[in-house]
């Protein structure tokens, strides 16, 4: 895309959104299930054609995706402006706001799926590491009210009511991390090798996507938790992606006013953990974490849901 020679160069603005993810850790590359959902954090991008790619943000390393992201989508140079409020290496897909965005400026015309899957071929290109499509899909095609069971094998997809009364509170272990300097590949490796523990907690954590959306379903909140609390368990000691200060912060949510259940989200190795809340215990439960910081995430549309049919 692009302007043409002589035509005037148009300034757009496009934003996507973090993910929590509820459920369906270190599955997707594996083409196992995940039920992420998109929030009300988002990341706004600036674009104007220019005559090489350069990147102004309050966060460093953006021009390297939009590089590997132009190639992708053979998209003509441009000068981009980035802002966000989704920090990164919190564990909230700072990298798949970021390229979605753009994508969604470049190429509003898109299939959703299609710019989730350039953006995901993007982030091994500039990262070099070979993330899943979780973060790219649910940040493009996320829907508000909803978490998204997405199959990450067929890409097949379909939308799970999420409940008002339930917040994402995403507790901030501090712990920040770049996934290439994590053993995020290892693991990948490993689980793929057939490691007894890695499968052991893809197999289990598989299970437990279908039984979370269940009981999303049926309004079974006790289960809710209890399996946000086996997920934790199992990334702690099978897949063994946890750290000491994040399990310390688990274990203090998991008594704290109207939780239903916490767990390590994300990649992992520090980064942050997803509390489920009471929407009317909200204060007590920050109250009662005094010290953490907590952000507290609603769903929201991912940047090409209205082009997309309900
Ligand atoms: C990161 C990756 C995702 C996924 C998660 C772990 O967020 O980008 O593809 O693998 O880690 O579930």
């Amino acid at each position: 895309m692009g302007s043409a020679e002589g035509a005037p160069a148009r300034p757009w603005t496009a934003r996507a959104p973090g993910r929590v993810n509820l459920i369906g850790e270190h599955v997707d590359y594996l083409g196992g299930p995940v039920l992420p959902a998109a929030i009300d954090r988002f990341t706004t991008v600036r674009g104007l054609p220019a005559g090489a790619w350069s990147v102004e943000s309050e966060v460093s390393g953006g021009l390297a995706y939009a590089r590997a992201l132009g190639e992708e989508l053979g998209a003509a140079p441009h000068a981009l402006r980035i802002t966000s409020e989704v920090p990164p290496g919190v564990g909230l897909a700072s990298s798949a706001a970021l390229l979605v965005a753009i994508a969604s400026g470049l190429r509003p015309d898109l299939d959703g799926v299609e710019a989730a899957r350039a953006c995901q071929r993007a982030e091994h290109r500039a990262c070099g590491v070979r993330v899943g499509i979780m973060d790219q899909f649910v940040s493009a095609l996320g829907r508000r009210g909803h978490a998204l069971l997405l199959d990450c094998g067929s890409l097949e997809h379909r939308f799970v009511p999420f409940p008002e009364d339930l917040v994402m509170a995403v507790l901030d272990s501090g712990v920040r991390r770049r996934l290439s300097e994590t053993p995020y590949e290892q693991r990948r490796r490993e689980a793929e090798a057939g490691m007894p523990k890695r499968r052991r907690h893809v197999e289990s954590e598989i299970a437990r996507v279908h039984e979370f959306a269940a009981a999303l379903a049926a309004g079974d909140r006790t289960r809710l938790g209890s399996l946000l609390r086996a997920s934790h368990l199992s990334l702690r000691d099978d897949f063994e992606v946890s750290t000491p200060v994040v399990d310390g912060l688990v274990e203090r949510a998991w008594t704290a006013p109207g939780c239903l259940g916490a767990r390590i989200v994300g990649a992992g190795f520090g980064g942050s953990i997803l509390a489920l809340v009471e929407a009317e215990a909200c204060d007590r439960f920050v109250e009662a974490l005094a010290g953490v910081p907590v952000r507290l995430c609603r769903t929201a549309d991912g940047a090409y849901a209205s082009r997309t049919v309900p």
